[in-house]
């Protein structure tokens, strides 16, 4: 496949898969709300739990929940499952197209762990198996029952994973996929538990049995799940165009305040949409503040070890030497790489203009986190990043 053709697919696989995830967040969300915002009316008709009022483009509308199902089937009935499907399938189409595809360069980084291609994918598929087959488990087990402890098992398990990407994939690969198993997660239980569940009870009630109120239940513990990992996997998501993340050491921490800040936004959006007392939901603002506030903090970067460049001369000629060996290939006005026509993001590295150019962006993504060599196909060395670093430091401003 040529450069051209594949980012074109890349492209249109990522606009299909951010609007059918736009659309997958907007009823989770809508839903939820709803739910929450249901309030008893005298009025009610047999079997309804709820009743909501909204208003909404020009118009008004009265909503019931039937807490188990309406006495008969209604003719025309929406079912809201194709938007979550759309999302994982063109999500992992995408990471077929981007990681699988071309693993070299963008999910094996030697220096982690010296995978083939084949090993690569195959820990990918099968990881995000296993992380639904564990997951699902645990909400059946006897954990299950209890929300705080299923919520508190669910998240050490997304954050042992993590980890454990990161110790066998990139930077970049490790917290896309972290991100990946959080989405696999929410589109299976979509797919093989609340539909699921809603059919059996749309089975029992066209054979005039009274539906299990379990089958409701369960499905909607898994919505709710669904909605607190939403704002988690979205940053997961484009945390790629963010070294100070993926690059980071210790990425899973990063990944764990990540799941609790945005977590406790989720359950401070959605009560106070529905106008939950502010007092009863106002201890989030301080725990989604404390997480941001101590990601940022360890993301600072580090001031450039003053003694490992001091004394170090670095001539042009030396520092061209390790451009051209391990960014020419991709950055160049004519790429030699064969899955670039164009340098990455028009960032051309073949002069000591260039590098000046671009000297803080360098910085970052060689010499203070490893994203690039992209995958370091290239086999750069702590040194020669060092050296790298010592003549950028050296640099007028
Ligand atoms: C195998 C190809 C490849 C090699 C080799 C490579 N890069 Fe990159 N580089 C990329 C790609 C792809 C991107 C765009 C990444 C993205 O989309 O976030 C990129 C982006 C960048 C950016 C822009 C980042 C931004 O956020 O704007 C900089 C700076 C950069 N690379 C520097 C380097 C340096 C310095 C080297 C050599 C030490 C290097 N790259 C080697 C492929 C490569």
């Amino acid at each position: 496949m040529t450069a051209f053709a594949a980012d074109w697919i890349n492209l249109l696989l990522r606009w299909a898969h951010m609007i059918a995830g736009i659309a997958w967040i907007g009823t989770s969300f809508y839903f939820i709300a709803l739910d929450l915002s249901l309030r008893r009316a005298k009025d009610a008709p047999a079997g309804v739990a709820g009743t909501a009022w909204e208003v909404h483009g020009g118009g008004f509308y009265r909503v019931e929940k039937y807490a188990v199902a309406p006495p008969s089937l209604p003719a025309h009935l929406t079912w809201f499952r194709w938007e979550a499907y759309l999302t994982w399938m063109t999500g992992f189409a995408l990471l077929v197209v981007q990681f699988h595809l071309d693993a070299e360069a963008w999910l094996v980084d030697p220096a982690v762990m010296p995978l083939d291609t084949w090993q690569a994918v195959a820990i990918s598929i099968a990881s995000l198996a296993a992380g639904w087959l564990a997951y699902d488990a645990i909400c059946r087990s006897r954990a299950g029952a209890n929300a705080v402890v299923l919520a508190c098992v669910v998240f050490a398990l997304v954050v042992f994973a993590t980890w454990g990407y990161t110790r066998v994939f990139s930077a970049r690969g490790a917290l896309v996929h972290a991100g990946a198993l959080i989405g696999t997660l929410m589109a299976f239980n979509v797919f093989a538990v609340i539909i699921p569940n809603q059919k059996k009870a749309v089975a029992a009630l066209l054979s005039g049995e009274a539906p299990d109120p379990r089958l409701g239940a369960v499905a909607r513990q898994r919505s709710v799940h669904n909605t607190y990992l939403t704002l988690p996997v979205l940053l997961l998501m484009v945390s790629g165009h963010y070294p100070m993340l993926t690059g980071h050491p210790h990425a899973w921490l990063l990944v764990a305040l990540i799941i609790v800040g945005g977590g406790c936004a989720r359950h401070f959006l959605v009560h106070h949409e529905v106008g939950t007392p502010f007092a009863s939901i106002a201890w989030t603002l301080p725990v989604t503040a404390a997480a941001l506030a101590v990601s940022v903090w360890l993301t600072a970067p580090a001031p450039l070890d003053a003694n490992a460049t001091r004394g170090q001369r670095v001539s042009d000629v030396e520092v061209l030497g390790i451009t051209d060996a391990h960014c020419a290939s991709c950055h160049a006005r004519q790429p030699t790489h064969p899955a670039f026509k164009v340098a990455p993001k028009n960032v051309v590295l073949e002069t000591t203009g260039d590098l000046r150019r671009y000297a803080s962006l360098i910085d970052l993504h060689t010499v203070r986190t490893r994203t690039m060599p992209l995958g370091n196909e290239t086999g750069m060395t702590d040194a020669e990043r060092s050296r790298l670093g010592a003549w950028l430091a050296a640099q007028p401003r």
